[in-house]
């Protein structure tokens, strides 16, 4: 079975999706549609003014969407009535992710451990800490804040409710703090069947530092060793979530990130994306063998339950290279120069000539595989150069305390 596919995003996961479908014996041509310079040139360029048109002219048939903001605006509805299938949420699922508020009812409905909450639309006073204040829409993953000062938290909870991210912050989650290791549970819903991929652990502080600012993902690795109590209760929380997608007869094919906490003997959900991870998607598809285009076959027939994966050997990392600055700032037009072959996918970059400049964000991801793959990964981030140039060297596979 040979499919078009046209993979939709920019990022450094959005290269690793289309890098595994070029390799893909289940794929005939590839497009893209916003691809960075990075790697533009594996794929077709489709017609951006009208993108459904373009996709069906060039005889497109499955879209793969790799960030949430086209899934919550639906983009997955709109190519189905055009008739080109889809790995991504509808938009009605898409509230799992942009909605913080409909996640919860979700999960109390379906008896899923989360962190205990109360929805404001005004301010409170918050009298204990720590505590977690989140955003209740999408906020590029910066509504989210975890708070250990009792001034500190009204202070930003007053600067949501006033309108710090707009509509997205007019309603704030006060959440439980839960104490515990993360990790990121990826999963495939064919409208049937659940099928995760091995678990990964994303970090997500720009550094160490408890307090330090929340980003999009610094680095991830893959697989995470679990204790057999946690790969049990791991199997519950995964067939709690398959009972729950049944029961709702949720009707799409795409992917569910749940992002888990390890808090007094079991997994807690703290939240739901319905997206791959950035970057856990690098360290992941880094560390699979089987065929992507295979597996996103086997989950538009709805036969995941007859699926099974194929992984490397060892472990897989991801390292994000970005401004020292960043989130709060960012890198725009500095030359990067040491950069490797392979290795790495490109996500805040521009060509100009034969030379990159970045542009922007996370500017790339290094990965490797292998027994310590992290050093490998910071290897050659060290031979990459560009000014102002962070990455997180504590990086480690082994630093999970659980
Ligand atoms: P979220 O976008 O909801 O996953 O939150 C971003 C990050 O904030 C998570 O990966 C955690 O590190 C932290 N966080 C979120 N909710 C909680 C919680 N209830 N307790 C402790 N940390 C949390
Ligand atoms: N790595 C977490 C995320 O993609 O939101």
């Amino acid at each position: 079975m040979k499919l078009n596919f046209l993979v939709y995003g920019s990022g450094a996961r959005e290269h690793a999706i289309a890098k595994k479908l070029a390799e893909s014996n289940f794929c005939n041509k590839l497009f893209l549609y916003g691809a960075n310079d990075g790697f533009s040139n594996i794929g077709a360029a489709l017609d951006e003014e009208n993108l459904i048109e373009s996709a069906k002219k060039n005889k497109v048939d499955v879209l793969v969407v790799g960030p949430e903001n086209p899934l919550c605006d639906g983009i997955t509805d709109e190519f189905l009535k055009a008739g080109i299938k889809c790995i991504g949420v509808n938009k009605y699922w898409s509230q799992l992710e942009s909605s913080k508020y409909f996640a919860k009812l979700f999960m109390q409905k379906h008896n899923i451990k989360t962190a205990k909450y109360k929805l404001v639309d005004s301010v409170t006073d918050i009298l204990s800490v720590p505590v977690v204040l989140k955003a209740d829409g999408l906020c590029k993953g910066k509504g989210v804040s975890v708070v250990f000062e009792r001034e500190k938290a009204n202070k930003i909870l007053a600067e949501l409710l006033a309108g710090k991210f707009g509509d997205a912050s007019g309603q704030v989650l006060i959440e439980e703090y839960l104490l515990g290791d993360e990790l990121s549970l990826i999963s495939l819903w064919d409208g049937k069947h659940l099928l995760s991929f091995l678990p990964a652990r994303d970090f997500k502080r720009k550094s160490s530092e408890l307090d330090s600012l929340n980003t999009g993902g610094m680095g991830a690795y893959t697989p995470v060793k679990l204790s057999d109590v946690q790969l049990q209760k791991l199997k519950v929380y995964e067939n709690s979530l398959k009972k729950a997608l049944q029961e709702e007869n949720a009707n799409f094919v795409g992917f569910i990130y749940s992002g888990l906490i390890w808090h007094e003997d079991d997994f807690y959900v703290l939240e739901y994306n319905v997206r791959m991870g950035d970057p856990e998607a690098q360290a992941l598809l880094t560390h699979m063998d089987s065929d992507l285009g295979e597996l996103f076959y086997f989950a538009l027939e709805k036969r995941l339950d007859e699926y099974e994966f194929r992984w490397k050997q060892g472990v897989s990392a991801c390292i994000v290279l970005s401004a020292a600055n960043y989130p709060e700032g960012s890198s725009v037009g500095k030359k990067i120069t040491g950069l490797p072959d392979s290795g790495i996918y490109y996500a805040g970059v521009k060509k100009q000539g034969a030379e990159f400049f970045t542009n922007g964000g996370r500017i790339l991801s290094v990965c490797a595989n292998g027994e310590r793959p992290f050093n490998s990964a910071k290897k050659i981030a060290d031979s990459i150069h560009f000014e102002d140039k962070y990455y997180r060297r504590d990086l480690d596979e082994n630093q999970m305390i659980f």
